[in-house]
């Protein structure tokens, strides 16, 4: 049996909790395998939204394990929140989510190093979630990270306390001054240590390893998207992870050769949250109405987040990096009521056009090639079949289906789980 991916294919938020979410019937396991509490994954339904930032989206199934992989950044504080917000809904977490021993923590001190890197950057910031995502991800791959499986260690509070001193030097080093009480801090963090401690920690590798040998059928959710991704997207406007198909290898302990299918995620427009290039992006009207009528702030920082006309190109890079074999599109509702609908299908750059992404695609090298299709009036969000949506949309998907050489297998028409339709 494979494993089964899900990716944004964008700069994130795509959807992709509420699709998690939705697929959860048909598995036994979903499995986050990087990020952290940089990620907001928006579920609704019974006209209740949740937003869960650290734990998987397959939470309120029955049917389905959940699990934190290696890969993931963890935020006890942040996870202890989320823990006790879910059970005010009677959700029964503790029974049903597995952490792997070697998801990294993030300290409170990897929080404030964020702050002060980013504010030592002045304009030129990354536009950073503040959630100590970088410093924790450096500390990694620099060795000096705290892992889960610490915290079982006699040592354990030491090794805090070196790293947590190590930071405090640093901050020292940026000239700008950050407000903060550490003890206060460190008082929240220990105490969501402890909720920590009472959940299951398991090896994620040698569990996935026996249940693929069982047979189970596993999502891998992705965070964040393609564009952030920290190789391949529009680095250093990206976050620390690998976002891409490769890191749910990486961040669980599969295989490549156990990936099944790849399940790419996409808005029928773009948007984007923090710093950072963004071809298609909209200054105008139509841009402002994307954003109302999607409600397009952040779901961790509540930040607005800037909008856009669909990007092919980037889109056809994401697919290629990802090797996505089935395609969803989200959020068509939105655009319901436009005359004309624009999509980017190349790039002038350099005096050139080209249909591929470019090492830079800062604004001043990079002028969209739009091709322009005829729009829909219909409100989508009540229709549950794909018979009844609008021949023009059909239109749209076909298109893009056409450029992309991926079939469109699930249309979102709305944000609860029951506005989803299948093709
Ligand atoms: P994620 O980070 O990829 O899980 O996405 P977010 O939850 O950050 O952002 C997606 C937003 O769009 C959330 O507010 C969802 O409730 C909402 N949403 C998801 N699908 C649809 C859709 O098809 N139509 C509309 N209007 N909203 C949607
Ligand atoms: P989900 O999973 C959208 C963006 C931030 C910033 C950059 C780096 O909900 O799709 P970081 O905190 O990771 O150091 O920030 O990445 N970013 C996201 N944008 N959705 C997300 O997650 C994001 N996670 C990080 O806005 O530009
Ligand atoms: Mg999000």
């Amino acid at each position: 049996m494979a494993v089964d991916l899900l990716l944004g294919l964008q700069w994130g938020d795509e959807g992709k909790g509420k699709i998690v979410d939705v697929l959860t019937a048909d598995y036994d396991i979903i499995a986050r395998f990087q990020g952290g509490p940089n990620a907001g994954h928006t579920l609704e339904f019974d006209e209740i939204k949740h937003v869960l930032h650290t734990i998987p989206s397959g939470i309120f199934h029955d049917n389905a394990v959940n699990i934190i992989g290696n890969g993931v950044v963890i935020d006890p504080v942040i996870l202890k929140r989320e823990i006790d917000s879910l059970e005010k809904y009677e959700v029964n977490v503790r029974s049903k989510l597995l952490v792997s021993r070697k998801a990294h923590l993030i300290l409170p001190t990897h929080r404030l190093l964020d702050a002060a890197s980013e504010a030592a950057k002045g304009k030129a910031k990354i536009g950073s979630t503040l959630k100590g995502i970088g410093p924790t991800y450096m500390d990694k791959t620099g060795r000096n990270g705290i892992r889960v499986g610490d915290i079982e260690l006699k040592d354990w509070e030491q090794k805090y306390r070196n790293l947590a001193n190590k930071h405090e030097a640093m901050i020292g080093f940026y000239d700008v001054a950050i407000q903060y009480d550490l003890k206060e801090l460190e008082e929240q963090f220990f105490e969501a240590i402890e909720t920590l401690r009472a959940l299951t920690f398991i090896d994620s590798e040698e569990y996935l390893h026996q249940a693929i040998k069982a047979d189970k059928t596993i999502l891998a959710e992705g965070a964040q998207g393609s564009l952030l991704d920290i190789d391949f997207g529009t680095y250093p406007f990206v976050t620390s992870s690998n976002t891409t198909a490769a890191g749910a290898c990486t961040g669980l302990g599969i295989a490549p050769n156990k990936i099944g299918e790849v399940l790419g995620i996409f808005k029928a427009y773009t948007t984007r949250v923090g710093s950072g290039p963004f071809p298609t992006e909209l200054f105008d009207e139509i841009g402002e109405t994307m954003g109302r009528v999607g409600r397009e702030f952040g779901a961790t920082t509540g930040r607005k987040r800037r909008c856009g006309w669909l990007d092919l190109v980037a889109l056809k890079y994401a697919v290629q990096v990802n090797g996505v074999t089935q395609l969803m599109m989200m959020k068509g509702d939105v655009l319901s009521g436009f005359k004309t609908l624009k999509v980017c299908t190349g790039y002038r750059y350099k005096g050139e056009t080209i249909h591929h992404l470019p090492y830079n695609i800062e604004e001043e090298n990079i002028t969209p090639i739009y091709t322009e299709l005829k729009g829909w009036d219909e409100d989508l969000t009540q229709m549950t079949t794909k018979e009844e949506l609008p021949a023009t949309l059909i239109d749209y998907i076909e298109f893009l289906e056409k450029e992309l050489e991926v079939p469109i297998k699930i249309v979102s028409v709305g944000p609860d789980r029951k506005q989803t339709i299948y093709r």
